[in-house]
């Protein structure tokens, strides 16, 4: 049987340390569908479409990562697309307590779906989307923490 796992998120902007995550992922199953959430926040920086592109650049090369968008419950997704894992990254303590709600939640809406917790290398534990956009607004520099197709796009936007 061949594994497939979905990692969401709302990738605004996509980090080095999603990248992270991603190819960690894409070694461990045999497909990881990188699942972008539609309408998370209601001001993104980046629009769907763009976060779309930007990861299907990010990850051309890589034939067993797949980019997708979705709506609604996780777990409805997951089932649609017979997927069997859910990916998520745990950068600190700090993540654990959402993270863990939302795992025993997604547990309870569908049992036969499993959470899988992947740490990111060291360098990127405390990178945060909100906190790249937050120093990118304020002029500091965000280099080696975003892929550099991102640091381009940021550069765009203002
Ligand atoms: O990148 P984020 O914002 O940490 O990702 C959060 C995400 C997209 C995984 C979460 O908000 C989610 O799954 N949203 C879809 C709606 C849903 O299923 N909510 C119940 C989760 S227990």
């Amino acid at each position: 049987m061949s594994t497939l796992a979905v990692y969401p998120g709302s990738f605004d902007p996509l980090t080095n340390g999603h990248v992270d995550i991603i190819l960690r992922g894409a070694r461990l199953f045999d497909r990881i569908v990188v699942a972008i959430l539609v309408n998370a926040e209601k001001a993104p920086l980046f629009s769907i479409q763009e976060r779309v592109e930007i990861a299907r650049e990010v990850f051309k090369d890589q034939r067993n990562v797949e980019v997708d968008t979705f709506g609604g419950l996780l777990v409805d997704y997951v089932e649609a697309r017979k997927a069997q894992v859910i990916v998520r990254g745990l950068r600190a303590v700090s993540d654990f307590e959402f993270e863990f709600q939302m795992a025993l939640m997604n547990r309870r809406l569908n049992s036969k779906i499993e959470t899988v917790f992947m740490m990111p290398a060291e360098q990127y534990t405390y990178i945060s989307s909100r906190l790249i956009k937050e120093v990118f607004a304020l002029g500091g520099g965000v280099h080696g923490l975003v892929p550099d197709l991102v640091e381009q796009r940021l550069r765009q936007k203002v």
